[in-house]
């Protein structure tokens, strides 16, 4: 397995609450990968610390960027170090993801996400929803912004294009300028996954992205997931709740159970593994 991402004994934890211990997996470039669990397995708090949301108490995450390994929890800390100036591929990162840390060097090194409770800007349109989420991306430059140069001008217009790209792929075109917030829930959540597939990323992390999503939708929604990986090349880490969803779409299973990884397998063994059934049963496994 070639992987994007290898999280290795990654810890967190919440005053008495270990919300995750020693969770260690990995995330083949490529794959459409599940993190299953009951609720308040640690699932959120997983994509929380992919996404430099939370910072883990322990442990690493290494992501394959598009300049080499990083390790996720180390550029949320990223100060410059003296070690930093002796060591150039150290040097290096610090340069390309900056000296202070921070959530949009996530971003910049190819990770983005949805969320389990929808967060658009609700009372922006649709479309701005998508250039918001390009800031990055777009020319920044003051000079060129205030003449309006073509560098500026050319930058906006791949932004607008790459927007409506987007809608259409997730059919909604005929929305781009209506509010975000009136839009029907499966709506919504189709923006979001836009909204994230706009920052360009190598691995993109979706939280529970069929709930509240009627069987229709949930079919569309699969196979827009499986579109992201095969005509976008984008990896895929979907939490789900919904098993026949997880089963139809991913090569590979991960299932969390108080904040401890019990089994990783392709998701037919899943389907059968007694830690899993336990897991979801209430019962103790009879191993
Ligand atoms: N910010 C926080 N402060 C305190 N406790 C937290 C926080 N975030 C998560 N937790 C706790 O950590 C544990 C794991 O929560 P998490 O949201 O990651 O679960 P989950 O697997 O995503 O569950 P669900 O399927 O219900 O979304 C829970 O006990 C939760 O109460
Ligand atoms: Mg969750």
């Amino acid at each position: 397995m070639n992987p994007l991402l290898r999280v290795e004994d990654l810890s967190v934890r919440f005053g008495g609450i270990m919300a995750l211990n020693k969770v260690n997996f990995e995330v083949a470039e490529g794959s459409i990968t599940g993190l299953i669990g009951p609720n308040g397995a640690g699932k959120t708090t997983v994509f929380n610390c992919l996404t430099g949301f939370y910072k883990s108490h322990g442990g690493a995450i290494w992501f394959k960027g598009a300049d080499g390994d990083v390790n996720i929890c180390t550029l949320l800390g990223a100060k410059l170090r003296l070690d930093d100036l002796t060591d150039p591929r150290k040097l290096l990162q610090k340069i390309r993801y900056g000296f202070f840390g921070g959530t949009h060097l996530v971003a910049r090194a190819g990770v983005a996400r949805t969320f389990q409770n929808i967060r658009l800007f609700n009372e922006m349109s649709v479309l701005e929803n998508l250039l918001i989420a390009q800031h990055r991306l777009v020319n920044r430059n003051i000079i060129s912004g205030l003449f309006q140069l073509p560098s500026f001008r050319h930058a906006e217009e791949a932004a607008v294009d790459r927007a409506y790209q987007w809608l259409k792929t997730v059919k909604l075109e005929y929305y781009a300028n209506h509010l975000a917030g009136s839009l029907s829930y499966g709506n919504q959540r189709r923006l979001e996954i836009a909204r994230a597939m706009c920052a360009n990323p190598r691995l993109i992390c979706l939280d529970e992205p069929a709930a509240g999503l009627n069987p229709r939708e949930t079919r569309e929604l699969a196979d827009l997931i499986r579109a992201l990986r095969e005509e976008h090349r984008t990896t895929v880490l979907v939490i789900e709740h919904d098993m026949s969803l997880v089963m139809s779409i991913t090569d590979h299973v991960v299932v969390l159970n108080y904040g401890q990884v019990i089994a990783a397998d392709q998701p037919k063994a899943i389907q059968e593994h007694p830690k899993v059934l336990a897991a979801y049963l209430g019962t103790e496994p009879n191993l």
